[in-house]
């Protein structure tokens, strides 16, 4: 089967991470599409396993002992594990790009914002020093920052978290790659930050009709910006489809319960609902339905066997649960 269609596809991926110096499953048959134009967003609360996954993509996790047990990521139906070190090092920035959460830590404090996006505008493009500097400050203007120029010359230091996060945009958008990941990218932020920022995204999202993956615990900014929605919970997609149907009719006691806590409809002084329990870690996922303990449908069915991504499927929308049809 050839697969040419423009698309970054995660097909049934797991991951281990390592325990205690042992391979502990942290990510479970995920499988995820994003395609170019679009924008998809991965909830979840924390330790579900979405940085893991978002990382996957870039092969990041390989240097923190993360190792892939199963399945395959293709990129425009190419392997990224199939790919030598020299095409996965154009592949980073130059096809797929990462927006982090934390600006401050992902740039590095001793070198000048020109030379950091310089280097990777010539790493990439292979342009003499000086048209790299010339692109670096329009990259920079493209964000939004005034003064480009002078900017060039300074450390991260001096610059506000936002204008950070800006910086660290621009030098994802630096080799023109046609898929963005961006984990949190605006959870360190300022709220009035974050909302510009998120403008800056969606912007760039649909001038160059990127494909971006967005990780975020904030369903506010799903309803904004993402046109498609995965949940997940203890290392699997546990509800799945188009940003309508899962605002309209959440099927997963998970998803319903995750909307349920945002903070929109919480009343000023109130305490924010939250989930009764906690996400078990890897290595500790129950039997069967990995939520069931801490649902309010499940029976004695939901704690019998693993339950099927595809258990509950109304067209794009799927949900791993038993108990959807009769809440219907
Ligand atoms: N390199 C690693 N080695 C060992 N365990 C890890 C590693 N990376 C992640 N984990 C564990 O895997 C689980 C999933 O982690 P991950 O960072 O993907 O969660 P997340 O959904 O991104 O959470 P958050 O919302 O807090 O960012 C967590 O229990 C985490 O502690
Ligand atoms: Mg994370």
């Amino acid at each position: 089967m050839r697969h040419t269609a423009a698309m970054l596809e995660i097909r049934d991926l797991s991951l281990a991470v390592s325990i205690q110096g042992r391979p502990v499953e942290a990510v479970s048959s995920v499988s995820l599409q994003l395609r170019p134009g679009r924008v998809l967003g991965l909830v979840g609360e924390s330790g579900c396993g979405k940085s893991l996954t978002a990382q996957a993509v870039l092969r990041l996790g390989e240097y923190q002992g993360v190792a892939r047990t199963q399945g395959d990521i293709l990129l425009d139906g190419e392997s990224i594990f199939a790919m030598s070190d020299e095409t996965l090092r154009r592949m980073r920035g130059g096809r797929v790009a990462m927006v982090f959460q934390e600006p401050m830590t992902a740039l590095n404090p001793v070198f000048t914002i020109g030379s950091q996006l310089g280097e990777v505008i010539r790493l990439h493009l292979g342009l003499s020093r000086r048209a790299a500097m010339e692109r670096a400050a329009g990259l920079l203007s493209g964000v939004g920052l005034q003064d480009a120029g002078s900017l060039l010359g300074q450390y991260p230091d001096a610059l506000s978290g936002g204008m950070r996060q800006r910086v660290l945009i621009a030098m994802a958008m630096a080799a023109d790659p046609d898929y963005i990941i961006a984990d949190e990218p605006t959870t360190a932020l300022d709220v009035s930050v974050q909302k510009r920022i998120i403008a800056l995204l969606r912007g760039l999202q649909r001038d160059r009709n990127l494909g971006l993956m967005l990780v975020t615990h904030d369903f506010g900014l799903v309803a904004e910006m993402c046109d498609d929605v995965a949940v997940m919970y203890a290392g699997q997609i546990v509800e799945a489809g188009p940003v309508g149907e899962i605002f309209d009719r959440p099927a997963h006691p998970y998803t319903q319960a995750l909307m349920a806590c945002r903070p929109e409809i919480s009343r000023p002084g109130e305490a924010l609902p939250v989930i009764p329990g906690q996400v078990p870690a890897p290595g500790q996922w129950p039997q069967g339905c990995r939520f069931a303990p801490r649902c309010g449908r499940a029976g004695p069915d939901c704690r019998a066997a693993a339950i099927a991504e595809y258990a509950w499927r109304d067209g794009a929308h799927l949900a791993r649960c038993l108990h959807v049809a009769e809440e219907a």
